[in-house]
């Protein structure tokens, strides 16, 4: 599937089995000599053999360099570290990085080849579902400050998406349903087609059945693809992609980003965005509580974690996609349309609502 962006158009291959022939893959497409393959312990010690060797037979030198789990350690610190492995791997403008895992991953190793050398090509081949239909499309990289979360970054294109989804077999459910939330915004956003499909197929989806899971991903990642290219630096139309985020954002940052999923916060402020959206006469009666049920029936939770609402207050605040004192706020018209409505935060959760 190819994401159309002119001269930085790449595709996205989606698989089985993939791991093993990417190789050939990564090198006619970016004719690099040397690859850094960046992943976590726990991913590499499953995936990085298989992608290493056939980066090998390619003729790539390829090395594995790995970077700490987590989000917690999404941030410049570890950024740093990997410059310095890059540094004594020897990598230089031939030289692609390939991020294997989550969003996490994608995330911090591409934003190290956005800035390293002032730009290598980066390929991602995302571990996790929620990396396979949502992070690793579109090209924003990133780390988290400690005052929010990926407050630095850029914009940087991968030259190839690989996904393999043999990879999700090691996938806890628990992560598996935290990409379903960003699946669910897919269809929320523009597909409500799509959205029934993810209805009648939720407990297949948690199961990973192939004929139900690889359609699912397909459409989802080029909903993605479809916006980014429309939009790619954000200017307007790509700010839907937000929607759950803006809360979803606050909830992280006000757990310090532990114990909470991503596609989990996400899902909370899905619901409440549906929730709000209703309250405000935006999207027609019993799109809230479809979108509830949905979520719920993937074990996502639905409800606000219960932080003081000038907490929540001061959270917004922070989130970058502020614009004055207004924020986008992504509402619901109804199934399979979205819209920004500027709001302040105060009437994004109005005291007592
Ligand atoms: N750039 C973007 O457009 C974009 C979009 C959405 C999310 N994100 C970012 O993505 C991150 C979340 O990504 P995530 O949900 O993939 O989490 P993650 O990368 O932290 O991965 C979750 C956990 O699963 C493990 N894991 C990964 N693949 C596995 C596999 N195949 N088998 C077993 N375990 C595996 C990881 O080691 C990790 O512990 C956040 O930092 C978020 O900000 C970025
Ligand atoms: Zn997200």
């Amino acid at each position: 599937m190819p994401v159309a962006l002119g001269d930085r158009s790449y595709p996205i291959h989606i698989g089985s089995g993939l791991l093993g022939w990417l190789g050939s893959e990564i090198a006619r497409h970016t004719k690099a000599t040397r690859a850094a393959v960046v992943t976590v312990p726990a991913v590499g010690r499953r995936y990085a053999g298989t992608l290493l060797r056939s980066l090998r037979e390619a003729g790539l030198e390829a090395r594995k360099i790995a970077v700490r789990d987590g989000d917690a350690h999404k941030n410049l610190r570890e950024a740093g570290r990997l410059y310095e492995a890059l540094v004594d791997f020897g990598a230089d403008r031939a030289s692609v990085v390939v991020a294997l895992g989550g969003g996490t991953v994608g995330d911090l190793a591409g934003f190290a080849a956005a800035t390293f050398l002032r730009g290598l090509p980066l390929v991602q081949v995302p571990t996790t579902l929620l990396a396979m239909v949502d992070a690793s499309v579109g090209g924003k990289v990133g780390v988290n400050l400690p005052r929010g979360k990926n407050l630095v970054g850029a914009f940087h294109q991968p030259r190839l998406v690989g996904i393999d989804v043999d990879t999700l077999v090691s996938l806890p459910v628990r992560q598996r349903a935290a990409g379903l939330a960003e699946v669910v915004k897919a269809g929320l956003l523009r597909d409500a087609v799509f959205f029934e499909r993810i209805e009648r197929d939720a407990e297949k989806l948690l199961r990973l059945e192939r004929d139900a899971l690889l359609p699912v991903i397909e459409r989802a990642c080029a909903i993605k693809a479809e916006i980014v290219a429309e939009d790619e630096r954000e200017s307007g139309r790509r700010m839907l992609l937000n929607l759950g985020h803006t809360l979803g954002h606050a909830i992280e940052a006000l757990a310090r980003y532990r114990g909470i999923l991503h596609g989990e916060a996400v899902a909370m402020g899905i619901a409440f965005a549906a929730r709000r959206s209703e309250a405000l006469g935006l999207c027609p009666r019993g799109v809230a509580g479809r979108v509830e049920g949905l979520l719920g029936r993937m074990g996502l939770p639905t409800d606000l974690p219960r932080y003081p609402r000038r907490a929540y207050l001061s959270a917004l605040r922070v989130d970058k996609k502020r614009r004055e004192a207004r924020i986008q706020f992504v509402a619901l018209r109804g199934i399979g349309r979205a819209e920004l409505v500027p709001l302040t935060p105060a009437e994004i959760l109005p005291a007592g609502g």
